[in-house]
């Protein structure tokens, strides 16, 4: 079987967003993992924080940093967005695309800003598709989040939502390209809810997306992709999710704020049996 390296991934969503509080976070987690290797490692602040963390990290840092989201334009008049060009001018070598807090699953004619309806930013397949050729085009490594909501998984319709959030991410892109792209497979009632999937769920799923993969490309190209899991992993129950087989790695929202249990986390990825 293809070797794929683990990648551990922080997505600090709307938290440690000012310059002090990120860059004390950041320092712990580079202090703490100063001697990990095996493992891919990536954080993903808030846009305002970029710059001051690529200068606390530095040029050749094992620390990757990544965005959160980003725009497909590459300049013009789109208020408020940030191009991928931009955040490889900060520095960013990764960027989320499609979490499920940006995605909205009924349209967005009239918002709903209900807590947890996930309908506020209208993300759909279609432009996570272009933020991704965008991302790629830019040379950044897209993280394209996938996964159903309770509502969905309850019905039944688990493999068929996950199926086509994967062809949409990727229509009109290439073989070569897939190398440069990794999935999270994130059920949308794991998050933040302490509910985790269960690790032989949550491997079928990210198995899902791997055939996905190899029936749109080719069986090598489906085996090599990366595919992360997340929501509520924590270090307690990080390594039963992360030797799972099609489990490459992690997307860590609230364990990613503190960084012993994050570079836990990381330390359970780079001493998985090889
Ligand atoms: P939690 O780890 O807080 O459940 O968040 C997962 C997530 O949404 C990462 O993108």
């Amino acid at each position: 079987m293809t070797k794929r390296t683990p990648l551990i991934a922080g997505n600090w969503k709307m938290n440690k967003g000012t310059t002090a509080e990120a860059t004390v976070l950041i320092t712990e987690v580079r202090d703490k993992a100063a001697n990990v290797s095996g493992v891919e490692i990536a954080v993903c602040p808030p846009f305002t924080v970029l710059h001051a963390l690529k200068s606390v990290l530095g040029d050749n840092s094992p620390i990757a940093l990544g965005a959160q989201d980003v725009y497909w334009k590459s300049a013009g008049a789109y208020t408020g967005q940030v191009s991928a060009e931009m955040l490889s001018d900060a520095g960013v070598s990764f960027v989320l695309i499609g979490h499920s807090e940006r995605r909205g699953r009924f349209g967005v004619a009239e918002p709903d800003f209900t807590e947890g309806v996930l309908k506020y930013f209208g993300e759909t397949d279609a432009s996570v598709n272009r933020k991704t050729v965008a991302a790629l085009a830019s040379d950044l490594k897209p993280i394209v989040c996938v996964g159903e909501t309770l509502n969905e998984r309850e019905n039944g319709d688990t493999d068929g939502v996950i199926r086509a959030q994967v062809e949409g991410a990727l229509d009109g892109i290439f073989t070569a390209q897939i190398a440069q792209i990794v999935f999270a497979y994130e059920p949308v009632w794991a998050i933040g809810t302490g509910k985790t999937c269960s690790s032989d769920e949550a491997d079928r799923v990210c198995g899902i997306i791997r055939a996905t993969v190899s029936d749109l490309y080719d069986a090598e190209t489906g085996g090599a992709v990366r595919i992360l899991y997340g929501g509520s992993m924590k270090p307690d129950n990080a390594s039963e999710l992360l030797v799972q087989p099609n489990i490459d790695g992690g997307l860590i929202g609230g364990a990613s704020l503190k960084a012993s249990d994050f570079v836990s986390i990381a330390v359970a990825a780079a001493s998985l049996p090889s």
